[in-house]
């Protein structure tokens, strides 16, 4: 097996294995879960369907935990937990943003495996962004400002937002807004990670005698200060960008890290299969 780094703050190229081989080897596995932990987004080339089908993209998926299901893409009918995202300027056109899968679950996932079935030519990048660089980069005050606050994350403005208002809100019902850290810790490695993303909505805590004098300086205070740590993650230091081809497979930590795929290539269709990982509760 050969590693090599994409960039100082994250993301590695892994070459030489085939990820099937992981599903029935423990040294294996292990090796990969370490490397996860250390470059937040490992990167597999030539895993065509005849050396890891879809039943062992899952069932290599499923060595790091259960699989999701999302209550909007759905999964392949054959594969349950595998998400097809496959998009075209006539199907699912929509606009990303940077965010962490599942902020919107009271566990958000813990990581996932992403296929390129399809890609255009040029264009359909993703990029990741190490959200534990973005936080101890932060300046020290507003390190401090932020220790404690907490914030709230919801599906329903984001997959909802285009629905009709009532399948929008029922969607809202089944999940309703969640409460998350700011700041959060890494269950694994105990380092602190910045952790807002597009799903947040709103400080909750923010309104004290210590950030407040008078009622106006709530709003823009609290909304000013999450989109800047909304921000944070578009800094390129802290950022890989990966062009895919047909067959590459992408792991990410998906709580140290957020994500972006660039939406730069319509009118190409491009074909992406996602087993999202159960994730823990974070703290
Ligand atoms: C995702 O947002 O989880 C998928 C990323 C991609 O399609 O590149």
């Amino acid at each position: 097996m050969r590693v090599e780094r994409l960039t100082v703050n994250i993301g590695a190229e892994v070459t030489g294995i085939r990820l099937r081989d992981a599903v029935g080897s423990d040294d294996l596995f292990d090796e990969i879960r370490s490397l996860l932990l250390r470059h937040r987004v490992l990167f597999f080339r030539d895993q065509d369907l005849g050396n890891f089908s879809r039943a062992d993209h899952v069932a290599f998926a499923s060595r790091f935990g259960p699989l999701e299901t999302h209550p909007v893409a759905g999964s392949h009918p054959d594969y349950p937990g595998l998400v097809q995202i496959y998009r075209s300027e006539e199907k699912n056109p929509y606009e990303n943003n940077w965010h962490t899968d599942g902020l919107w679950r009271s566990n958000p996932a813990m990581g996932a495996v992403l296929r390129c079935v399809e890609c255009p030519e040029v264009g359909g990048d993703t990029i990741w962004v190490n959200m534990v660089e973005a936080y101890a980069r932060l300046p020290d005050d507003v390190k401090s400002k932020i220790d404690g606050l907490r914030a709230s994350s919801s599906i329903e403005h984001s997959f909802g937002a285009v629905m009709q208002d009532e399948k929008r809100r029922e969607l809202g019902r089944q999940n309703p807004p969640v409460e998350h850290p700011v700041v959060r810790t890494h269950p694994e490695t105990g380092e602190k990670i910045l952790y807002v993303g597009s799903f947040t909505t709103h400080l909750l805590n923010y309104h004290t005698p210590a950030n407040v004098r008078w009622g106006i300086d709530k709003n823009p205070g609290a909304g000013l200060l999450l989109q800047y740590l909304q921000s944070q993650a578009t800094i390129p230091e802290y950022q890989v960008r990966f062009r895919w081809k047909p067959h590459c497979v992408a792991l990410w930590d998906n709580r140290a890290t957020q994500h972006y795929a660039v939406m730069d290539y319509w009118p190409a269709p491009r074909k992406m299969e996602r087993a999202g990982i159960v994730g823990d509760v974070p703290f």
